[in-house]
């Protein structure tokens, strides 16, 4: 009798995927190497934690944790259209911002569709695509060697790549790993351009900190683009990325589409009282935004004084070349040993680089002490 092989009976464009590779835990890194003092710069978590009064309305609502959530986050909802000039209409909450590119996914594809996404985008969305079975159209970045956005998404060619069958194209300003990111002017051509059957998914999880770089705020287009769904995150600058909390901005339409296929639960109470509480403390999300405002130039400048240098990035991160993917293995290794946890890129086809965190002063300058005497070490 032949072998069982029940994961034979899922899809064909399930069994194909690649699972995605989250940033190492401490807990693991302690686990194997036996380390105590260890700092992860590895997923572009908040290295401020979460707001004091985020913390506080948490414990508070777990108090209530054997009852079930507000299925419709009414709450949270209206604080959020209050703070981003929506109506709560307009909104789609998720089990973190993943949870909304997943069903944006499962609503509007489907085999015989198409969704255009950038090469070097989150890899979420090949993931996201592909479980539908549509159809994945990855568009060439731009060239390492390109003056101003080095592998940054070529919108001109991702708009050439849209056709009467493609149902998404997903759009990520400031993009993950890259860092790199796209003007609200070039948005605004690429939105005018792009057809009513097509929608745009403008995930801005790294908004608060892109503020400086001229990205612009894609809400501020959803009333002229009904065809645009803007998805943003508690996860970075708010601090709440254990939470899992995220949303969609979009036209009511599709937010009523997006409603229907949600779990009914799909944020816990402690999530929505967590984000409600965030929202609301301001002063949080300014240290966090000036942390990075200052601390992200002096790593760029330190990484790129040590012959790593870094490309453009509008987020919490910087993707920094390390030469070859020998040595950025190597690296990361050295670094593992000295309890500091980076993101190899290797699963992105940038096996060259390593992503970094913008972490605290301090942390940034454990990194730094770490990679010097990796250099001395290092072969040539
Ligand atoms: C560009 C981008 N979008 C979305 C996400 C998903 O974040 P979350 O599900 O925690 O909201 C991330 C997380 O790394 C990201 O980098």
């Amino acid at each position: 009798m032949s072998e069982p092989h029940p994961g034979a009976l899922a899809s064909d464009s399930v069994r194909h995927i690649a699972p995605y590779t989250p940033g190492k835990p401490v807990s693991e890194l302690a686990r194997e190497l036996g380390l105590t003092d260890i700092i992860k710069l590895a997923s572009n978590e908040n290295p401020l934690g979460a707001s004091p009064a985020a913390i506080a309305a948490m414990q508070a609502a777990l108090a209530e944790a054997w009852v079930y959530p507000d299925g419709g986050g009414h709450a949270l909802k209206q604080a959020l259209a209050a703070r981003l000039g929506a109506a709560p209409a307009q909104l789609t909450l998720g089990n973190g911002s993943n949870d909304v590119l997943v069903l944006l996914a499962e609503a509007f594809l489907t085999p015989g569709t198409e969704a255009v996404y950038s090469q070097y985008c989150f890899a979420v969305y090949p993931l996201a695509v592909q479980a539908t079975g549509a159809r994945a159209v990855v568009v060439p970045a731009l060239p390492a060697t390109h003056a101003t956005m080095p592998l940054g998404h070529d919108l001109d060619a991702m708009l050439a790549a849209v056709t009467p069958a493609t149902r998404l194209v997903f759009i990520a300003n400031p993009n993950n790993p890259t860092g790199t990111w796209l003007e609200a002017a070039a948005l605004e051509r690429f939105l005018a351009r792009v057809p009513a059957t097509t929608l745009v998914v403008l995930d801005e999880a790294y908004f608060e900190y892109a503020a400086q770089a001229g990205c612009g705020d894609g809400l501020r287009w959803l009333g002229s683009h009904p065809n645009l769904a803007v998805v943003r995150t508690f996860s970075k600058a708010y601090g709440l990325a254990a939470l899992r909390v995220g949303f969609a901005a979009s036209h009511p339409e599709v937010a009523d589409v997006l409603n229907r296929i949600r779990q009914p639960f799909n944020v816990n109470s402690i999530a929505l009282e967590g984000a409600r509480a965030a929202l609301a403390d301001s002063a949080h999300i300014e240290r966090s935004v000036a942390l990075v405002a200052a601390e992200r130039p002096r790593l760029a400048r330190e990484l790129a004084a040590r012959g790593l240098p870094v490309l453009p990035s509008a987020g919490n991160f910087v993707l920094a070349h390390i030469g070859s993917a020998a040595r950025a293995a190597a690296l990361n290794d050295a670094l593992l040993r000295g309890g500091v946890i980076v993101r190899p890129v290797g699963n992105y086809g940038l096996a060259e680089y390593l992503r970094i965190t913008v972490g605290r002063p301090e942390e940034n300058t454990r990194l730094l002490a770490l990679i010097d005497v990796w250099l001395r070490g290092a072969p040539a």
